[in-house]
């Protein structure tokens, strides 16, 4: 079976791609250092051909709800119209759990991704899961001011990318499913103390500052609207399981 993995050199979608292999698949990797722009959808098309499923691992890091928006919904736009016209018969997204009542910044985005992929007249699943591990990462490119490390306050349960990578690859395996099930980490985390860790084990001395965001979206990272609702599905890896495999 081949499976298109758009977002193919990130963090969820490096996984997916193994996760591909893992099940015996074969991934068809797409990025912009592999030719193929999704903001354009130039030569999307011709990539998707022969292809069972489309698995949709492609992000942009923004604060800006427009920006967003912009982005979640051309490409998401871009995906299905090159998808109908190849003929994959299954798209699968992933968003993020308790977005849609932030529905701000980024993750205003991911409800605009959502709302797409749902009035979608083809084949179409999707999962919300909540921040990976590679999450405290992710914050490390992003927040630092000369010595510190500014990361916002927040609340999050976190999932291993590779348990959502061998996820979204069984789902891409059979037929479409519509949403999914939720899926979390086994553990709540205070996100600060994750990139603590991370730099302790990584041998970083730098001073993490923890700031409160403004505005609704601020406090709702803060106030557990991120966090997964009773009797969630959960993943196994702890974060501290992840870190030791990751730093030997
Ligand atoms: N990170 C989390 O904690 C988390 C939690 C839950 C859900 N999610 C969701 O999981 C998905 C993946 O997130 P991530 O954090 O793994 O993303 P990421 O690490 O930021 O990777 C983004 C990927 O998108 C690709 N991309 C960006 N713009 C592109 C363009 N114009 N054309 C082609 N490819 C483009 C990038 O490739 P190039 O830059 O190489 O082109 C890269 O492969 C997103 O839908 C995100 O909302 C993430």
């Amino acid at each position: 079976m081949k499976i298109v993995v758009a977002g193919a050199t990130g963090a969820l979608g490096r996984q997916v791609v193994d996760a591909v292999r893992g099940a015996g698949h074969e991934p068809v990797p797409i990025s912009r250092g592999s030719g193929v722009d999704l903001v354009t959808g130039k030569g999307l098309v011709d990539v998707l051909r022969g292809a069972s499923a489309v698995i949709d691992a492609s992000s942009r890091s923004t604060t800006s709800a427009r920006v967003s928006t912009r982005f979640f919904g051309t490409v998401t736009r871009n995906l299905l119209a090159a998808e109908r016209a190849a003929g994959v018969p299954h798209h699968v997204a992933i968003s993020i759990v308790g977005a849609r009542e932030l529905d701000a910044s980024y993750y205003a985005g991911k409800v605009a991704q959502e709302d797409i992929v749902q009035a979608h007249a083809g084949g179409w699943s999707l999962i919300r899961t909540t921040q990976f591990h590679e999450f405290a990462v992710q914050l490390l490119g992003r927040g630092r001011v000369g010595p510190f490390q500014v990361v916002p306050s927040m609340r999050s349960q976190p999932v291993a990318a590779s348990e959502v990578a061998r996820e979204l690859v069984a789902i891409a395996s059979g037929e479409p499913r519509g949403l999914e099930p939720d899926l979390a980490g086994p553990r709540e985390e205070d996100v600060a103390d994750l990139v603590r860790r991370y730099l302790a084990a990584t041998s970083r001395t730098r001073a993490v500052i923890e700031v409160p965001l403004p505005g609704g979206w601020g406090s709702g990272m803060r106030d557990g609207t991120l966090l997964p609702g009773p009797g969630t599905r959960q993943g196994r890896q702890t974060f501290d399981e992840w870190l030791s495999r990751r730093t030997g």
